[in-house]
């Protein structure tokens, strides 16, 4: 094992790297192999029983699978890390790796639509209960607590209003009540917050989004205890949310650039933040950055930087708002966040499309909500583009 360093940038490249001795390459190998083989049975005992190190069978574990797991223990200061085929294998593998039947989780109801669609639709079937509540309200979430409770599952920023949850006390409530918090945080990443120091016992992301970082690679991560990780990993292997190899290897590479690129969607989400709620083509504007954001002083708190996920209410209708996404020229019009290029979506036709209006209407996702995923070209230039666009409408 190389020296790894103690700041976030030196982490990205050198944790979890191991030096190859036989070739001394820099980079990792991708070890794309479904299956490895044993010198002789006994070997192969050992390695199945775990007396020995090795790997069996890449759905069970593949060294730049394993690779990519070291390197975000260390970012998300946490023991131990797991990777998934995507955010969604992340999220489903550890909530059924955590409730049994008849038990109750507790919930943010400002959730990303495929979790709130598994908290609606799967968990009923296995008879665990799901209470949606307004996790910014603090005294919601203490008093939906019940006997039978397992688990507190919170997203902060919020999908796609960018609400703020308070970690520190969400966390210890989980501990008073012996009930595991579980934290979705995507939206900040670990340069912007590390959940484990505040007290949080699980993080999870959509290594899709910033953590891959270039549109290129689908993948999810679960950060935890070194016993919990065990478990979630038992469940990952029968479930077969597995990273393909050439997958991981992808997102060992993007994480090496995190820091950079965070800095520069930090940059860019304050910037152009700031110029949307001077337009007077805007309604409102979302981004935890700005001094008129209602939860402002706990994101300074909590946060280091606000992120690159700006959200906005064209002062207009639905056709406006459509005309609008329809004239930008530099933003690609595509429902996701964190890559290197600028997104644009309507949450209503892309995150949110399978929820409920009922449901929107809950979380404040209107018809000319607009949600600009920044990505890290010259703020100038994405400025530029939103502003030929508000000149069409
Ligand atoms: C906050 C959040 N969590 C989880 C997911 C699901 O991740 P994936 O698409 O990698 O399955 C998404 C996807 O957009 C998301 O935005």
């Amino acid at each position: 094992m190389i020296s790894e360093g103690k700041g976030f940038s030196t982490k990205t490249v050198h944790a979890g790297s191991v030096r190859d001795s036989s070739t001394g390459a820099v980079v990792p190998p991708i070890y794309e192999t479904s299956v490895f083989a044993f010198s002789s049975t006994k070997e192969m005992i050992d390695i199945m029983s775990e007396k020995a190190e090795g790997y069996v069978y890449t759905r069970y574990g593949n060294p730049t699978v394993r690779a990519v797991e070291m390197k975000m223990a260390k970012l998300e200061e946490a023991e131990d890390a797991a990777v998934f085929s995507s955010g969604m294998a992340a999220i489903t593998t550890t909530i059924l790796t955590l409730v049994s039947s008849g038990d109750h989780l507790v919930s943010t109801r400002d959730l990303y639509g495929g979790t709130l669609e598994f908290f609606q639709s799967t968990l009923p079937k296995f008879d665990v209960k799901v209470s949606l509540v307004d996790a910014t309200n603090f005294d919601l979430i203490k008093s939906a607590i019940r006997k039978n409770t397992e688990v507190i599952y919170v997203e902060t920023p919020t999908n796609p209003t960018l609400k703020v949850v308070d970690l520190s006390k969400v966390a210890k409530l989980g501990k008073k009540n012996r009930i595991a918090v579980v934290v979705d945080s995507t939206f900040a990443s670990p340069y912007n917050l590390r959940p484990t120091e505040l007290g949080v016992n699980i993080v999870i992301h959509s290594a899709t989004k910033y953590l891959g970082g270039h549109n290129d690679v689908t993948a999810g991560v679960v950060c935890g205890a070194r016993s919990f990780v065990q478990k979630l990993k038992g469940m990952r292997k029968n479930l077969g949310g597995t990273l393909d190899p050439f997958a991981a290897w992808l997102l060992l590479r993007g994480l090496k650039t995190l820091g950079l690129r965070m800095a520069r969607h930090n940059l860019n989400g304050m910037q152009v933040a700031k110029y949307l709620e001077k337009h007077h083509k805007v309604k409102k504007v979302y981004y935890p950055g700005l001094p008129s954001h209602p939860h402002y002083s706990l994101a300074k708190r909590q946060m280091k930087g606000f992120g690159g996920v700006v959200s906005f209410e064209i002062d207009g209708d639905f056709e406006t708002t459509m005309r609008f996404v329809d004239n930008l020229k530099l933003c690609y019009l595509a429902g996701s966040l964190g890559g290197t290029e600028t997104l644009v979506a309507q949450p209503i036709l892309s995150s949110h499309y399978f929820v409920s209006i009922e449901d929107r209407k809950k979380a404040g996702i209107t018809d000319q909500l607009v949600r600009l995923a920044l990505g890290i070209e010259d703020s100038e230039d994405i400025i530029a583009d939103l502003e030929q666009a508000f000149n069409k409408i």
